[in-house]
């Protein structure tokens, strides 16, 4: 398989831990927390490491919380190309509540980026996308990244054999207008992306579509949570059921959809039975608490549970 190339322009080292219930002002002791390096692109190289696809991920990286992100990335086995950055990599604190089953998350918004960190990140990007299959962006930009962003890294990739792969949302999403073979929106971004409700599949579908109409992407897969993945070319589009599973966490399961599909396409499958893969990882997801990766293992049950019931029709969506 040819290398994937993930970028991370918002890293983040996930901390999750437990208490037994959240008061105000009092001290509220923590179980040992959990660390996880986190941010889309970085979510999405973990997983394709788990599929067995090279990946690398590349992302901007300041201060300790950075240098513990890369240590963590190298303990799963998974490359890193960090970009020394003078701020700190932020940190994403989760709480769960073990009285009451809630969840408390709590996000920063990242460090300020310089104009030439920017630039050197992206001149990074290039770089090392040179013998790239495909490029992932994912995630949200820091301050001091113009929404823009992605745009000019479409643009910087224009002659290059990769296909970029962008999965982000509200104005960096509203700035794209070329260069991207596949969009990953949820249901939840396009509806908030074109401004109208979407409720029937139909109005889904036309939806995605007119960002291939707009020339800005080839591909859209719209996922939609429990109701699986359609995706939309300029020709087809063809929706992918999921199976009804017990969630342990929901929190990943676009990333890992993401670098399902890419693993399908690395395959030389055809859109569909890549969707599908991609569909079996994002239900694959649902069993890991957290950011914590699925395992193969789950992804190829899925997998063959989807196609099970797509040849035989079977209805039944137990699997594990
Ligand atoms: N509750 C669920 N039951 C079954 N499958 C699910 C469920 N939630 C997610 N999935 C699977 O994971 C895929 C991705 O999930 P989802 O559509 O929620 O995207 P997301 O990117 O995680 O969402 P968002 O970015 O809006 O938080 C779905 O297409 C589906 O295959
Ligand atoms: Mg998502």
């Amino acid at each position: 398989m040819r290398e994937i190339v993930t970028l991370t322009m918002n890293p983040a080292l996930d901390i999750t831990t437990a208490t037994g219930r959240v008061i105000a002002t009092d001290k509220v002791r923590c179980a040992a927390p959990r660390r996880d390096p986190g941010g889309g692109g970085i979510n999405v190289a973990r997983i394709l490491h788990v599929l067995g696809a090279p990946a690398t991920a590349v992302f901007p990286s300041g201060g300790h919380s950075g240098r513990a992100l890369e240590d963590l990335l190298a303990t799963e086995g998974v490359r890193s190309r960090s970009i020394t950055i003078r701020g700190s990599t932020r940190e994403s604190f989760t709480i769960d509540e073990e009285q009451t089953g809630l969840q408390y998350r709590f996000v920063l918004p990242g460090p300020s980026l310089t104009p030439r960190e920017v630039e050197s990140c992206l001149d990074a990007l290039v770089q090392s996308a040179k013998d790239a299959a495909f490029v992932v962006a994912s995630g949200s930009l820091p301050p001091g990244v113009p929404v823009t962003f992605y745009q000019t890294l479409a643009d910087a990739l224009a002659d290059s054999s990769a296909r970029l792969v962008v999965d982000t949302s509200g104005p960096p999403l509203r700035a794209l207008e070329r260069g991207v073979y596949l969009l990953k929106p949820s249901i939840r971004e396009l509806r908030e992306h074109v401004g109208r409700d979407l409720r029937t599949l139909d109005e889904q579908v036309s939806a995605a579509r007119e960002l291939i109409t707009a020339g800005i992407c080839a591909v859209v897969v719209l996922s939609l949570g429990p109701d699986g993945a359609v995706h939309v070319t300029a020709a087809e589009e063809e929706h992918c059921p999921s199976l009804a599973v017990p969630v342990v966490s929901a929190v990943g399961a676009g990333d890992s959809m993401v670098a399902g599909i890419i693993v399908g396409l690395e395959r030389q499958w055809d859109l569909r039975e890549a969707v599908r893969y991609g569909v079996a990882a994002g239900v694959a997801m649902l069993r890991t608490p957290g950011t914590a990766p699925c395992r193969r293992s789950d992804v190829d049950q899925c997998y063959a549970a989807l196609v099970r019931r797509a040849t035989v029709g079977q209805h039944s969506d137990a699997v594990y």
